[in-house]
């Protein structure tokens, strides 16, 4: 069985139970990973692939770690069954953008990108496991 990563930036650990919920929708092929932990070239083996990461800035990606990563990892994305994910405070328009980068880089989004407000709820923690249980249905 080819394993699926999912590879998260969490500040606070919001994006953290997110991550550990959609590895529990994958099953037994996710893979967990803090983003320092996986290079963009590690990833870009999987054909499949979770990515999280929290809203930060002014409505990006964690610049210093996950931006640098994804930025490496997107030229790689074309063709891969991807879901993206993270929690976000106020505005949370930085998932549109993404979704969009994903798309762009030819990549197929097996689902919408997950928005989450603060610490996932238990509703919450249920619409991670169905992210990820997407993944291995795409
Ligand atoms: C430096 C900083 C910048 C942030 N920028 C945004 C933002 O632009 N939009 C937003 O909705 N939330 C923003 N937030 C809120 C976080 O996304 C939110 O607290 C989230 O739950 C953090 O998840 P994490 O623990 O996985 O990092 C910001 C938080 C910090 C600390």
């Amino acid at each position: 069985m080819e394993k699926i990563p999912v590879i998260y930036w969490s500040g606070t650990g919001n994006t953290k139970l997110m991550a550990e919920a959609v590895a529990e929708g994958i099953g037994t092929a996710a893979v967990l990973k803090s983003v320092g932990d996986m290079t963009a070239e590690q990833a870009a083996g999987y054909s499949a692939l979770a990515l999280g990461c929290s809203a930060m800035g002014a409505e990006v990606l964690e610049e210093y770690e996950f931006e640098p990563f994804f930025t490496a990892l997107e030229p790689l994305l074309q063709g891969k069954n991807v879901v993206i994910f993270g929690s976000y405070g106020w505005g949370g328009s930085y998932m549109n953008d993404w979704e969009q980068r994903v798309k762009a880089a030819g990549a197929e989004l097996a689902a919408p990108g997950l928005l989450v407000l603060g610490a996932p709820d238990e509703a919450a923690v249920a619409s991670c496991r169905e992210l990820g249980a997407a993944l291995t249905k795409a």
